[in-house]
């Protein structure tokens, strides 16, 4: 039978808030994954443990992470909260507050499958994140691609040690705003192909520019599976800079690819892409998914009406179309 379901991985509250220049109230950015959790959304990106030199923004991810253990928010659907960390200093940050409130969460030996309304704690997941271009891995992580995957070596061991899953980004898999176009798809399967052997459980393929088009999308998959790498395994993270992301997200659909990352009111944009645009927003991810009969899960209506609050909270337009539609504005 034909597997319907889609998962879609909320990145708002991280990929979306990261690039806001003004700092942003710790109770807005609590606010906004509470609200998230109650849509049905299974997956919420709720920061990052990074040096806060280099993303201000980030910088009160711990005090997000204490609130969300000390005061888990309701929702209808067992949730899973990811936190990025580039290296074991941010991993340690992060577990020294998980050590804290042991019994707070859910690792992946004691996942209850319940939710916060039947009882259930969330589950802690922890994002590495690679680069597909040494350009890109030296503006965003300050060291070349095999020096980042060392560490993520020991980051992912130091996780599933405290058996948290882990969650590995690549970016700039369809174009880097250094080295244009031309990104190796091998280059690609190759860092996947070792992340994953590392301990990571899924591989997010990044768009980080939105320069990807159907055609370089059906190339870099078909190249992943035949490099051995399972659909189950992949994640897409479509920025849509060029309008490009439901385009390509068919692509991967077709393909077998059954997550998606998106940002709600289409927030977001990396600090080391110059130019790139938000994520795709999560309104048009869902409804596009409903229009082809497949289940996300997510409560359209309610995302939308986070879109507009959170949109207008922090001073910037709605950028999803959907939206807008579905709010009449
Ligand atoms: P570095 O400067 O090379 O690191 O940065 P360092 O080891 O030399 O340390 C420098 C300072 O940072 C030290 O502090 C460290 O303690 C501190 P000082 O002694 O100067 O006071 N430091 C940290 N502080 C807090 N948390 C940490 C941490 N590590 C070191 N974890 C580093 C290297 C990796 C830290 C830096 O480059 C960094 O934080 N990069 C993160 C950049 C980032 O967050 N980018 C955005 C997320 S990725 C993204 O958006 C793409 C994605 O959405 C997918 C896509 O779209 O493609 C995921
Ligand atoms: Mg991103």
């Amino acid at each position: 039978t034909f597997d319907n379901r889609v998962k879609i991985v909320e990145v708002g509250p991280r990929d979306g808030l990261q690039n806001e220049k003004k700092s942003i109230p710790l109770a807005t950015k609590i606010e906004l994954i509470e609200r998230l959790a109650k849509t049905g959304l299974q997956t919420i990106e709720a920061g990052a443990f990074v040096s806060p030199k280099w993303v201000p923004q980030m910088a009160n991810s711990d005090e997000i992470l204490e609130h969300l253990l000390k005061t888990p928010p309701p929702s209808p659907v067992p949730l899973t909260f990811s936190f990025l960390a580039p290296n074991t200093k941010g991993l340690e940050s992060a577990l020294s507050i998980l050590g804290k409130y042991p019994d707070a969460y859910e690792t992946e030996t004691t996942r209850s499958g319940k939710s916060a309304q039947e009882g259930g704690k969330p589950a802690l997941e922890i994002a590495v994140f690679a680069a597909a271009t040494e350009s890109f891995s030296q503006k965003n992580l300050n060291c070349s691609i095999d020096a980042s995957l060392r560490q993520f070596k020991e980051v992912i061991q130091q996780a599933k040690q405290a058996n948290l899953r882990v969650r590995a980004y690549i970016s700039v898999v369809l174009g880097c705003p250094f080295e244009g176009y031309d990104v190796d798809p091998h280059r690609v399967a190759a860092i996947a192909t070792d992340l994953l052997e590392m301990g990571a459980d899924e591989i997010s393929l990044g768009d980080t520019t939105g320069m990807g088009t159907a055609p370089r999308t059906k190339e870099l998959l078909n190249c992943l599976s035949l490099a051995g790498i399972r659909n189950e395994d992949l994640a897409m993270h479509f920025h849509d800079t060029y309008a490009q992301a439901l385009v390509n997200t068919a692509v991967a659909l077709e393909h077998g690819i059954r997550t998606f990352d998106s940002s709600v009111g289409g927030l977001g944009g990396c600090p080391y892409s110059p130019g790139a645009t938000g994520n795709v927003a999560t309104e048009n991810v869902v409804y596009f998914m409903e229009s082809l009969g497949m289940d996300t899960g997510v409560d359209l209506d309610r995302v939308a009406d986070i879109g507009d609050w959170i949109t207008r909270e922090i001073g910037k337009p709605n950028d999803s179309v959907v939206g807008k539609a579905v709010l009449g504005a």
